[in-house]
């Protein structure tokens, strides 16, 4: 990063913005711990402040109203019927890279991207994390846990357990595909496990961004979170889906063309809010 002592009208409008703050326009320096996020080359007005240039160009005047967001928001729902007709992989890959604009703490920009088409490979998935998961609720709550569970959670969190363990064990009975529904794809975002960092909300973020941004291009999303739980419980699922030992999963997308389309909005409950 270096700044243009020519141009430089000392407005300090970047001083301000940075949010590590690095800069100091007085001193001439801008120190090492910059998180590269570029807010001072958006925001000079001298053009002042030059690296290997990331500025791409201005900003657009952007004519999306606040009620075509709510809508979009609204229109975007989870698919679990999808036709067969793959996603062309250039098509998945632009997606991906088009959604690099999501905000990442501290600007790491960490995610990587693992997109499984290959159906066999997408069934087996599907079946582990089953087993994987069953396993899980039947280690987790047996005869010998269940009195345990009571006297430290109490009843209410017990039976709630008990309620998942239940709809989930006779869902796979009777839907033997219910955790990767036939899709034609499926995204896993992953990091390399980090002491420092928000990995988890990083891709959570990606996820709901790009869950909208789905919707744009007609492409209906399921976010998954039966496969990032077993990933995280079974090493096995890990290696089959090519996802590096020290890497950890985070969040997972069924992404595809819908089966169905949605006709009538549905209301949600209006969110409890305290001000102080
Ligand atoms: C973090 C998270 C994890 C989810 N995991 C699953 C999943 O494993 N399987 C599934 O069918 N749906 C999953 N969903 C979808 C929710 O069930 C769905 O969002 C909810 O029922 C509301 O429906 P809508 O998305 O159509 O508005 C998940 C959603 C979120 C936000």
């Amino acid at each position: 990063m270096t700044i243009n002592e020519e141009k430089c009208i000392r407005c300090k409008k970047c001083e301000v913005v940075c949010p590590a703050q690095s800069l100091d326009i007085d001193a001439k320096t801008a120190a090492e711990d910059c998180i590269a996020c570029y807010h001072c080359l958006s925001v000079c007005p001298a053009d002042a402040i030059t690296n290997l240039s990331n500025i791409t160009g201005p900003y657009f005047q952007i004519n999306i109203s606040p009620r075509e967001f709510e809508l979009l928001m609204q229109q975007r729902r989870s698919y679990r019927q999808f036709k067969s007709t793959p996603i062309e992989p250039d098509v998945l890959s632009e997606f991906i890279s088009r959604m690099r604009y999501s905000p990442t703490a501290s600007n790491s920009q960490a995610l990587e991207f693992t997109v499984i088409q290959d159906q066999e490979l997408l069934q087996k998935i599907n079946d582990i994390t089953i087993q994987t998961l069953t396993r899980a609720f039947n280690k987790g709550i047996n005869p010998w846990t269940k009195p345990l569970i009571k006297l430290l959670k109490g009843q209410s969190f017990l039976n709630s357990m008990q309620r998942s363990k239940r709809k989930f064990l006779s869902k796979a009975e009777i839907a033997p595909d219910m955790i990767t529904y036939q899709a034609p794809a499926m995204i896993l975002i992953h990091t390399p496990s980090t002491p420092t960092g928000m990995p988890v909300h990083d891709a959570n973020i990606w996820t709901g961004m790009a869950t909208l941004y789905a919707e744009l291009l007609e492409l209906g999303t399921c976010i998954n979170g039966f496969v990032v739980n077993a990933v995280k419980r079974n090493k096995e699922l890990k290696q089959l889906m090519h996802i590096p030992a020290h890497h950890q999963v985070h969040s997972a997308i069924l992404i595809g063309y819908p089966k169905i389309k949605y006709s009538n909005r549905i209301e949600r409950k209006i969110p409890k809010i305290n001000f102080l």
